[in-house]
């Protein structure tokens, strides 16, 4: 069977800006309406500035509408599969502690909540 978020990952990945570090990764985001959005890495000369693939994601999402989401895929060419790096990962917790995140290699699969890659979330809770 197609898994069209994968798909979605795969041909976003593609497309990433990554000319320093050459390591190209694409997110496919699913919203619970369907949805999906998607993004890709762009890094940028002044390296700090890099935007990763899964903000891109959840930025291109929040912007068309969609806050809540089923599942994410994180597509890189890492083996064993890359996780979110951990400013992604609280960015991916802000909208649901039960997203259920799959790293991809071109070889493997790797499937976490984002409750498992970030226990102990600072989150909204803790502004009241
Ligand atoms: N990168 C992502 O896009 N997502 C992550 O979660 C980890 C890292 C990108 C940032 C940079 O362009 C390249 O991968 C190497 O760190």
């Amino acid at each position: 069977m197609t898994d069209t978020l994968l798909e979605a990952a795969r041909a976003v990945q593609q497309r990433a800006y990554a000319p320093y570090s050459r390591f190209r990764v694409g997110c496919a985001l699913e919203a619970d309406d369907g949805r999906v959005f998607v993004g890709c890495n762009v890094e940028n000369a002044s390296y700090g500035l890099t935007i990763c693939a899964e903000r891109a994601a959840v930025c291109a999402a929040v912007a068309a509408g969609a806050q809540r989401f089923r599942r994410a895929v994180v597509v890189s060419d890492a083996n064993p599969p890359a996780a979110p790096c951990g400013a992604c990962r609280q960015v991916l917790s802000e909208f649901g502690r039960d997203l259920a995140v799959e790293g991809v290699s071109p070889s493997a699969v790797v499937r976490w909540t984002i409750a498992e890659l970030l226990p102990a979330a600072f989150g909204k809770e803790q502004l009241a």
